[in-house]
């Protein structure tokens, strides 16, 4: 069955291994033969109508908003705000006037979420749940439901739901964006991309050998760990850490790289490991040059750079695609280092201590 772990050692590595079909399986599903979004009107004219998107998550799922919120920004025009469910269940912020909501959960499960849903719902406020788990509680509670169908993931740390949500917000943001006849939407290749995309990932995970080899010799040891990027990357920064620190229990943390001289770089000792993740033309030497100002402080820097901004001594090059899904390819190599770190030390690595892979409390 899917949920096999078959000769894997660990569900991890067998989820990672999957997110290159993952991406075809979205294609499928989502897009017509000419690479058209297949989504259902009644929800684009609802999303249509909106003044602005609000996007709830927890965990991983929070950081693919983040990633979700640039994408329809820039694809609809639509202002899109993201946030923690915990945070908004209890801080409403000021509303706008004709609010949607966009609830991304792996599980549908997860109670903070759930907690905002319900408010939602009492206010009168459409919404849509995007879920890897058809029948789940937000799935079956929001006005609409899309499916990720990433296939079950089994693992505590979340890794094919993740890059599912990403290209999932993507194609939604062009299917949105097409309706409103915006000409980024129309461009935007999402079929031609998701291609890239797999075959992009699947060069990444096919180098294993070379992400267990960096892992040994720069993760195992260190106390501490920080990933730096600047606009998406900085989220993708975000969830790199997170993987590390909830399986390897290295104290990881993603930093935007602007922001390490006003208190992080405090932290950088010899030796550190500081990952920059470089993807995007407009930030790629500002991060740059953050990595030179840890360097020099004695900070063990690795780079995951996007091909056409590579140089020659860049730990990990990730194939060129679109920047804007540029995440899809940078966080596979955090993935598999987070998996190898947390290997290495012998730990159980689909199990983490003290976590759950949803969590139905408040
Ligand atoms: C738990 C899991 C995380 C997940 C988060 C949100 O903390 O350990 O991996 O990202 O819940 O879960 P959801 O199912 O709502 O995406």
């Amino acid at each position: 069955s899917a949920a096999d772990k078959g000769t894997y050692p660990f569900y991890m590595l067998k989820e990672v291994d999957e997110q290159p079909v993952v991406m075809r399986k979205l294609v499928q599903e989502y897009l017509d033969d000419e690479g058209i979004p297949k989504i259902d009107p009644k929800l684009l004219a609802q999303m249509k109508a909106a003044d602005r998107l609000y996007i709830v998550g927890a965990g991983t799922s929070y950081h693919a908003g983040l990633i979700g919120a640039r994408l329809f920004e820039r694809l609809t025009g639509i202002s899109t705000q993201v946030f923690i469910s915990s945070e908004f269940a209890y801080e409403q912020p000021i509303m706008a006037a004709k609010p949607f909501f966009i609830f991304l959960t792996q599980s549908g499960e997860t109670a903070d979420s759930r907690e905002v849903l319900v408010n939602v719902k009492k206010q009168g406020w459409p919404s849509l749940t995007i879920t890897n788990v058809p029948k789940s509680t937000l799935s079956r509670e929001a006005s609409f439901t899309l499916l990720l169908h990433a296939g079950p993931e089994i693992s505590v740390a979340s890794t094919k739901a993740y890059t599912a949500q990403v290209a999932f917000q993507a194609i939604l943001a062009k299917a949105l964006g097409m309706a409103m006849n915006k000409e980024n939407a129309a461009n935007f290749d999402i079929k031609q991309q998701l291609g890239l995309v797999a075959i992009g990932m699947q060069a990444i995970v096919d180098s294993k050998d070379e992400l267990e080899s960096i892992a040994s010799r720069y993760l195992s040891q260190p106390r501490n760990a920080f990933y730096i990027g600047r606009g998406i990357d900085w989220s993708v920064a975000l969830e790199s850490a997170l993987k590390l620190k909830e399986i390897s229990y290295v104290q990881a943390e993603g930093f935007a790289s602007g922001e390490l001289k006003h208190g992080t770089i405090a932290l950088i000792e010899d030796k550190t490991p500081v990952i920059g993740i470089i993807t995007q033309d407009r930030t790629a030497n500002l991060t740059r040059s953050n990595l030179q100002e840890v360097v020099s402080r004695g900070a063990s820097v690795l780079t995951i750079a996007s091909k056409h901004l590579s140089q020659p001594d860049d730990t990990i090059v990730l194939p060129d695609v679109d920047p804007l899904l540029s995440p899809l390819l940078s966080v596979v190599p955090a993935q598999l280092l987070a998996y190898y770190t947390s290997l290495g030390k012998g730990l159980d690595v689909d199990k983490p201590r003290n976590l759950a892979k949803s969590v139905t409390v408040q």
